[in-house]
């Protein structure tokens, strides 16, 4: 068992990474709410995996209800976030009751949003099932839905109670969702832990220990920039010519965070901030997980990218590796780039 403390201005939470926590849920969860009832969230897709094995964990100490939504991102709508809350008070949800989000990203993002609002905020805990949302979403308090077609867009920062990682979960998974989370994982060697990075060529079985190396890479920025005005920018990096190929191909997110890293490895080369040693070592990590490593050229996005969310007066904030392991947050003028790259 592997234990991370996430330490926050008003309040910590610890991440618990143990194979094998499914069964213990009810354990770690007496450590922090001493309420009488728990309210599960999860999808069709994870009910049918591991939704009695928590009921029957949990059941030894509480009373126990849930709700169900489909799997999938087209479930992360006001419509189902809507439906969450009728069916939670339906079921007679008191605000001092406890959510626990059991699912992957969808099913984090949108039960996080239900405990920031439903009755001005309820405590949650994150069980999150997939690799990409145990490497990224279920930590830091990012919660929301997608609305107006824009991902995210309604949504709070909602720190929950506790994250309880079971390693186990990774095993059900499809070759292709695994690899998904491996986009994340790679991404924070990439950007704050090399010997992580080191240990990837091996494709090594995703340890307890591993989850622990790269989540320490998250944690370390959250704690120092809860609300993403800047180190937590770092998290980004891949992400800013990534979403701008993810829907327009069809990628997977951490599909289109590893070519989006590929891409901001050549542009951060070519402005000289970047090593040029770093990007053969990350094409061959990507390749090794059977990550998509298409050669989109950098500068026929940096229009796109310029005018999305990270466009404030006139500036976008790129993320860069300086060399593996180590990365900057870079500000750059559409009239630089002009003069730099095209
Ligand atoms: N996914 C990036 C972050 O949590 O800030």
């Amino acid at each position: 068992m592997r234990e991370l403390v996430v330490n926050l201005s008003d309040h910590s939470y610890k991440i618990i990474i143990e194979n094998g926590a499914l069964d213990n849920v009810n354990t770690y969860i007496k450590t922090i709410y001493n309420n009488d009832k728990v309210f599960i969230i999860t999808d069709d897709k994870v009910k049918d995996l591991y939704l009695d094995k928590v009921i029957k964990s949990l059941e030894k100490d509480y009373i126990v209800d849930y709700v169900v939504i489909p799997n999938g991102e087209a479930s992360k709508t006001l419509e189902k976030y809507a439906y969450i809350c009728e069916e939670l008070l339906k079921k007679d949800i008191r605000r001092n009751n406890l959510i626990v989000a059991l699912g992957g990203g969808v099913i984090g993002d949108i039960s996080g949003f239900v405990a920031s609002s439903l009755f001005r905020g309820l405590p949650y805990v994150g069980i999150p099932t997939s690799l990409l949302a145990q490497m990224d979403s279920s930590i830091g308090g990012k919660t929301g839905i997608d609305f107006y077609g824009r991902k995210n867009i309604l949504g709070a920062f909602k720190q929950p109670k506790m994250v309880i990682i079971d390693p186990n979960t990774i095993n059900t998974l499809d070759e292709r969702e695994f690899n998904n989370g491996m986009g994340e994982l790679i991404k924070h060697g990439a950007i704050g832990n090399k010997e992580l990075l080191d240990s990837l060529y091996s494709h090594p079985k995703i340890t307890e220990d591993v989850i622990y190396e790269s989540l320490t890479v998250k944690k370390k920025v959250v704690e120092i920039d809860e609300f993403d005005l800047k180190e937590r920018m770092t998290l980004n990096f891949g992400h800013t010519f990534g979403h701008a190929i993810e829907l327009k191909y069809g990628y997977k997110h951490g599909e289109a965070v590893a070519i989006g890293m590929l891409m901001a490895i050549k542009m951060g080369i070519d402005l000289g901030v970047t090593d040029k040693s770093c990007y053969k070592p990350i094409l061959d990590i990507l390749k090794i997980y059977n990550l998509p490593v298409v050669e989109y050229d950098y500068k026929d996005y940096l229009k796109d990218v310029f005018y999305d969310k990270k466009n404030i007066a006139g500036t976008i904030s790129f993320i860069f590796l300086t060399k593996l392991g180590e990365c900057v947050i870079y500000k750059i003028t559409e009239k630089e780039i002009k003069e730099k790259l095209l």
